[in-house]
């Protein structure tokens, strides 16, 4: 299978990609390797299996084990927009299958099926780990929170409009394929493209319950900073947070002040 597909500034990015694991380690690389075939295809196509393959010095079916393993990485052909939604348990018990079915009825497609336009592909997910903002969705993973049937075909139809919508807790959609370049470790300088924002009130809320309680836990202080480093290792920044973590709002409101763009991996 021909890899000719792949540009040569493809093949400069995997090199970039293998230069961060420790010589001779460099198969652990194949994730972010997959991540940056997605972003050139929009999927896992045999011949970014092939390039993984040839990239690393491995067989084409030991790349498959992996892509075929993880659901983030896609085996057909996948539209600009992948809409997953929440089916497990707390979300379903909130009405996420609803959601689900009422967006299968209105895209015309079952679960991994793309619309005829090739834009939109629509997925039911497991936990999506957003269970205290349930029912949720994921559009090419930002999140949509607290989601009824009538506001995801909101969210769908503003997709084929052309006119993604803000999701609730990141600055602005990306495109599936802009998302695997950020997932394949390089930055995306455009303004906005990358965000975070902090841990909103439904989050908090078993720890706003201990407080009220007087519950604690020695040498937790909430309002302390986790230490972050970006992709090279160097610290970064805590978000600015200028409220107690009682008082803060939503994450959704804040997330203008959270945005920060990932070191480019060059
Ligand atoms: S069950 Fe839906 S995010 Fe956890």
């Amino acid at each position: 299978m021909t890899t000719t597909v792949f540009t040569e500034t493809v093949y400069e990015r995997a090199r970039v990609i293998l230069a961060r694991y420790p010589e001779g380690r460099e198969r652990s690389a194949l994730l972010p390797l997959l991540h940056l075939v997605q972003s050139e295809e929009g999927y896992v196509s045999p011949a970014g299996v092939a390039f993984c393959a040839e990239v690393l010095g491995i067989n084409k079916a030991q790349v498959g084990a992996v892509a075929t393993f993880y659901t983030m990485y896609k085996r057909r052909p996948t539209g600009d927009w992948l809409v997953s939604v929440c089916t497990n348990t707390m979300c379903n018990v909130l009405g996420g299958q609803e959601v689900y079915d009422t967006l299968s009825e209105t895209l015309g497609v079952g679960h991994d099926e793309t619309t005829a336009d090739g834009k939109i592909t629509l997925e039911h997910a497991e936990c999506l780990a957003a269970c205290d903002y349930g029912p949720v969705l994921t559009v090419n993973y930002d999140f949509f929170d607290n989601v009824t049937p009538d506001s995801a075909v909101e969210v769908v139809e503003a997709l084929k409009a052309g006119n993604p919508p803000t999701p609730s807790r990141a600055p602005r959609l990306c495109t599936l394929k802009e998302m695997a370049v950020q997932l394949a470790g390089f930055s995306d300088p455009r303004e906005r493209a990358v965000g975070e924002g902090v841990a909103g009130a439904p989050t908090l809320r078993g720890v706003t319950l201990a407080q009220e309680h007087g519950i604690s836990v020695p040498g937790f202080n909430l309002d302390t900073p986790i230490p972050r480093k970006d992709a090279g290792g160097s610290p970064v920044a805590p978000p600015k947070t200028s409220a107690p973590a009682s008082d803060r709002k939503p994450a959704g409101d804040n997330a203008d002040a959270q945005t920060k763009n990932l070191k480019d991996a060059k």
